[in-house]
């Protein structure tokens, strides 16, 4: 069972949420885009931290909506990966994803990216798709693998 702590994420949390972000991708997003994103209906997101520290160390953004759910983008602070919070954050945005209708939960992530793709093929996520060239990096180009998992199958590591 997760020792972490989870709680969503209400539009107050913007800020938080672009700092979590700054460091984690090239092209972070503004305290604007979480607020704006956040005031939407379709879109909730889940702050999480390690044990029963009351800062946020990463967040999962997401999108259901019309029976599917996106992941439109995850993260966790560097001195505090490794320890099990981006899979209990996805495992509960899939929970919740369910209760909100969905089917099936999508994401788009670079081929490169070895950390998320694990996590993903951990959690049972199966690539549907690729868009050659689709994230510029500083030398060169990643393509982007679509994958896609079916809600409702809990697995073993979830339980
Ligand atoms: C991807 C990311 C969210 C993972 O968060 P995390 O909290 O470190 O991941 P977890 O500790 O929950 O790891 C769960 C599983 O993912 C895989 N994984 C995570 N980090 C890994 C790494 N550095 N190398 C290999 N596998 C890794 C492993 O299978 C791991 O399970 P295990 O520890 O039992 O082997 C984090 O690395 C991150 O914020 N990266 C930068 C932002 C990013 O790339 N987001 C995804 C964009 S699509």
């Amino acid at each position: 069972m997760s020792t972490h702590r989870l709680w969503l994420a209400t539009p107050l949390d913007a800020a938080t949420m672009a700092e979590l972000h700054r460091p984690a991708f090239e092209d972070a997003w503004p305290e604007e885009a979480f607020a704006s994103l956040l005031s939407r209906e379709e879109v909730f997101a889940i702050l999480g931290a390690a044990g029963n520290d009351r800062m946020a160390q990463g967040l999962v953004l997401m999108r259901a909506v019309a029976g599917e759910a996106e992941v439109l983008t995850i993260c966790v602070a560097n001195d505090a990966r490794r320890e099990g919070i981006g899979q209990s954050l996805l495992i509960e945005a899939c929970k919740i994803a369910l209760a909100r209708g969905a089917d099936h939960l999508f994401l788009e992530v670079a081929d490169t990216n070895l950390p998320a793709t694990r996590l993903y093929h951990k959690l049972g996520f199966k690539t549907i798709g690729r868009r050659a060239a689709y994230y510029r990096q500083a030398d060169n180009a990643a393509d982007a693998l679509v994958m896609r998992r079916e809600l409702g199958q809990a697995r073993p590591e979830e339980n």
